[in-house]
């Protein structure tokens, strides 16, 4: 298994070429640590029977290999309201909350996938406000850097044996057709998706009462997870929610203007910063130029 010390083979000539390759493809090479980019090239070389440095001298002869390394840097790995636990907090708690709070429901899915989380919140967001009796306006952005899984997730077709993966009481929220798992329209019309980089895009405009932005840092550095965890917590109102995957953590939620909310499920809350009363972060300039609050 390749290390920091141990991949001797990844010279700078190489690094350089790989990163290279990433640009071209719309990957900023920056996002992801050394030991993962040798971890992808090690296991491409392994399975075509090269070693690592003779599959990144030859990879422009390596039939279709370039468009598979691209995808494996993407990694898409999501399912249907992933972790359950997070998705009963949400519609016994959370939702209610921000409903009764704001009066509507503003929701960015941040590396969404091939958008099985992002219908994962929309049918939750219409259980939650059912059950409860509340009746407010729902939206659910989803955005991912990768455009083949925006397009999946767009198409918003799965196939029938993923059923399993949602809990019972959320099935009428899907149908099931020609073997496919479909959201309802009532589910899909809450809805949209984008082809986004959450790290350089300025999109989406506004800010939401809750993001999800789950198992999208595991694999990227210190640095580029802290400049994220940065940008998307300035596009939450003030008092809405972060979550993201379980195995992910924000060590000092103060410094990004967070507090925890529940630690186990990982969701931070934002707060006013405390840093510099003078500013006034709830306060910015829409395209129109004119200024308006992200409190109320
Ligand atoms: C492991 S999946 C997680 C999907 C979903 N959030 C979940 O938890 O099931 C990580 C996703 O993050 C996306 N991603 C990685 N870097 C990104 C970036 N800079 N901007 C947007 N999406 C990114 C990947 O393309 C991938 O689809």
């Amino acid at each position: 298994m390749a290390n920091e010390q141990g991949a001797h083979w990844f010279t700078e000539r190489r690094r350089h070429k790989i990163e290279k390759i990433l640009r071209e493809n719309g990957i900023n090479p920056e996002l992801f640590r050394r030991e993962f980019i040798c971890r992808r090239i090690e296991w491409r070389a392994r399975s075509l029977g090269l070693s690592p440095s003779e599959y990144v001298d030859s990879i422009e002869k390596l039939k279709g290999e370039l468009q598979r390394l691209i995808r494996d840097f993407t990694v898409k790995v999501t399912s249907f309201f992933r972790d359950p636990e997070v998705w009963y907090k949400l519609e016994d708690e959370i939702i209610p909350e921000i409903a009764r709070k704001w009066r509507f429901l503003n929701i960015w899915c941040a590396g969404c996938s091939t958008g099985e989380e992002a219908y994962s919140v929309a049918a939750t967001c219409v259980r939650s406000l059912k059950r409860f009796g509340l009746r407010t306006y729902i939206r659910v952005i989803g955005s991912d850097i990768d455009r083949e899984a925006i397009e999946i997730a767009k198409s918003a077709k799965y196939p029938r044996e993923r059923i399993k993966e949602i809990p019972e009481r959320y099935r009428e929220y899907f149908e099931i057709s020609e073997g496919y798992i479909i959201p309802r329209n009532s589910i899909r019309g809450l809805v949209e998706f984008k082809a986004e980089d959450i790290s350089r895009a300025q999109y989406p405009e506004g800010f939401f009462n809750l993001i999800l932005l789950r198992n999208v840092l595991i694999y990227m550095s210190k640095e580029i997870r802290s400049e994220l965890i940065r940008r998307v917590s300035q596009k939450l109102k003030i008092g809405g929610l972060l979550i993201l995957g379980k195995s992910e953590v924000i060590l000092s939620p103060a410094s990004y203007g967070l507090s925890i909310y529940d630690l186990d499920n990982r969701i931070y809350r934002r707060i006013d910063y405390e840093e510099d009363p003078r500013s006034c972060p709830w306060l910015y300039k829409n395209r129109f130029g004119f200024l308006e609050n992200n409190r109320f």
